[in-house]
């Protein structure tokens, strides 16, 4: 087996071009080997690229030591052949294939580099764990799936730039060793050699620099930027993902809206061939929270939850009135025809399921042509019964579920039943891809374990006008210029109108608890520009690595990651994070006080399901 240096030979298709009508040309082919075949004394090879596969045919009499070679390749050798294209014999041609009807007759070929064996499979889909798919992702990369995901990745950044060229937007870049300023997660950060005792910090996002360059003047901003924040990771987090950043001076929410909206669609159209309905529904955040549960509704379904508190309020039902009396509330979710196509087994399994996530039980009821039934039908009278209805909505073949408890403890159940109970009964989506923005939120949340009030999404966002007035006064209920999109339940993206008053924004940062002088230390940079002559401004961040999961249908956003991360922040491929040697920790001004020991467990241990 020998490899031989590419020397002079010159790649004239890839393994995805030929087609009949380059039967009889002399091509020149380069490629790792998917797989081969040996079919009675023939050697069938597919050759694969990027772009596709193209059967390469050794035949036994060919000149020199070609079948020799032919006989020697392994799975994902690299080779290169000079050869004919002929059609394929009939009945053997494969229809699924874009090269299916040629092949080529080696008449040369090198081994341009060997394989060792390959410890998993390109050619197939794998069942592997995904540990060993990202411990080798450069073989998981080859894979069809990934590759149609990265590539097209590659073809959405391209569309977005597009987009924001056409519109008179600027594409700057940010720093990455920044200054630490709490945003939610924690910072990365970084030592200084320089400066001993002193940290950068890895960005966030760019939102202070981004509304800096809007006092710098430069109206329309986007970056398409990785973002960093150290913290607990799920399907849809990694501690490095990627932004669709801008800022627009001068703008309205309204703005902000058709912009992404046209973007959003431009990318869809672009890249899947799929139209948008714009504009995209909207919501105030109480509406959703009072409908959905939650403040990223899947709106495929079209499942509400009712507030039902006041019309049991007097019912026979111990356990109800017990949660009213209490100050809890009681909310039901009707799911239409379930109350036929729901079996016991299948009621008791969605009661088992909200159990599980904390609930004391899910009581339930059946509509039918005469009224309701259910084993606690006959703690409520007539009138109750029928106000019951009312407020549901219900037809006959109904299912209505209620839950009862204490509000913020019931949201999360009463978000995720919603949900499972559409997964049981199997219901199609109203639409593949259902958009929505929230809007409205309050700008304030109490942190009950800080005991003070903290942004709900981050200390820049603009109050209402008319809460001007009333930002110490009435706290808790002022409404944020907020907006958040979200599609088919996952957030994609959040934005606000910003404050550019330096007076208001150190308001802002009183109420949650910072002094003046630690609103100086931390943000006076952003306070001083806006001292010297600040724009109106907004902006949004879309992440795109839940864009590109949603588009893809894929369910974990590493799978349109190159080299992601494993749940417990590591890196398989390079074996990142690592120690460092003594000198570099010197020289860093950085000394460790407890370091993990090999193989133990990581702080935040991952779960089974999940890497
Ligand atoms: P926010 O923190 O809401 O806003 O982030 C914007 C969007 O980025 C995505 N995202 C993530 N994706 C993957 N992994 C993560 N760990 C992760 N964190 C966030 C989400 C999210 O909606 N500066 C503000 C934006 C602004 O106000 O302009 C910001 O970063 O899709």
């Amino acid at each position: 087996m020998k490899v031989e240096p590419m020397g002079d030979w010159k790649r004239t298709h890839t393994c995805g071009d030929l087609r009949e009508s380059d039967i009889g040309a002399e091509v020149c082919l380069m490629g790792w080997v998917n797989r081969s075949r040996d079919h009675g004394g023939v050697i069938f090879v597919d050759m694969r690229d990027r772009y596709g596969l193209t059967q390469a045919v050794f035949d036994p009499g060919a000149a020199g030591d070609v079948f020799p070679v032919g006989e020697s390749l392994r799975n994902e050798f690299v080779v290169a052949v000079k050869g004919k294209v002929r059609r394929r014999p009939e009945g053997m041609e494969n229809p699924k294939l874009a090269t299916g009807m040629i092949e080529v007759l080696v008449g040369e070929v090198k081994i341009l580099s060997v394989s060792e064996p390959p410890p998993i499979m390109v050619s197939e889909e794998g069942a592997e764990d995904e540990r060993v798919r990202l411990r080798y992702r450069y073989l998981d990369l080859r894979r069809p799936r990934m590759q149609r995901n990265i590539i097209f990745r590659s073809n959405v950044n391209r569309i977005i730039r597009d987009y924001f060229f056409e519109r008179g937007f600027l594409e700057i870049d940010t720093p990455v060793l920044s200054k630490s300023t709490p945003e939610g997660a924690r910072d990365f950060l970084v030592p200084s050699r320089l400066n001993p005792g002193m940290f950068y910090a890895l960005p966030q996002s760019p939102q202070l620099f981004k509304q800096t360059l809007m006092a710098s003047g430069f109206d329309k901003y986007f970056q398409i930027v990785k973002c960093y924040r150290d913290e607990d990771l799920r399907a849809d987090r990694q501690p490095e993902h990627t932004q669709i950043d801008l800022e627009l001076s001068f703008v309205t929410e309204e703005d902000i809206y058709a912009l992404i909206e046209g973007l959003v669609s431009s990318v869809f159209e672009g890249s899947l061939g799929e139209k948008l309905e714009t504009p995209f529904p909207r919501f105030s955040y109480e509406e959703v929270m009072l409908k959905y549960a939650i403040d990223k509704p899947d709106l495929r379904f079209h499942l509400e939850i009712t507030d039902v508190t006041e019309v049991i309020r007097g019912s026979d039902f111990k356990v109800f009135e017990g949660v009213i009396a209490g100050g809890g509330v009681i909310r039901g979710i009707r799911a239409p025809g379930g109350g036929k196509s729901l079996s016991r087994k299948q009621i008791d399994d969605l009661i088992a399921f909200t159990q599980k996530l904390g609930s004391t039980g899910m009581a339930w009821m059946r509509v039918t042509e005469t009224g309701l039934e259910s084993n606690i039908v006959k703690y409520f009278n007539e009138e109750k019964q029928k106000a019951l209805i009312a407020a549901f909505g219900a037809q006959p073949g109904d299912l209505l579920t209620f839950l009862a408890g204490q509000l913020t403890d019931l949201l999360p159940i009463l978000a995720q039943t919603r949900v499972e109970i559409a997964r049981v009964m199997e219901m199609p989506p109203l639409k593949k891809y259902s958009f929505c923005w929230v809007t409205e939120f309050p700008l304030f949340e109490w942190d009950p374990k800080e005991k003070r009030w903290a942004p709900m999404h981050h200390m820049f966002s603009m109050p209402r006008d008319c809460d001007l007035d009333r930002l110490e006064t009435h706290t808790g209920e002022v409404l944020g210029r907020l907006y958040d999109l979200v599609l088919n339940g996952v957030e994609l993206g959040s934005g606000s109108l910003r404050i550019h008053d330096p007076v208001l924004q150190k308001r802002v940062f009183n109420i949650i608890g910072m002094t003046d002088e630690q609103a100086e230390d931390r943000f006076g940079f952003l306070l001083e520009a806006f001292r010297h002559g600040a724009p109106p401004h907004g902006g949004i961040a879309l992440g795109i690595d839940r864009l590109l999961t949603a588009m893809l249908g894929e369910s974990s956003i590493r799978d349109v990651i190159t080299f992601p991360k494993t749940q417990a922040g590591t890196c398989l491929l390079t074996g990142a994070p690592s120690t460092v040697d003594r000198l570099a920790l010197k020289e860093a001004g950085v000394q460790i006080i407890k370091q993990r020991a090999v193989g133990e467990a990581p702080a935040t241990p991952a779960s089974n399901d999940e890497v």
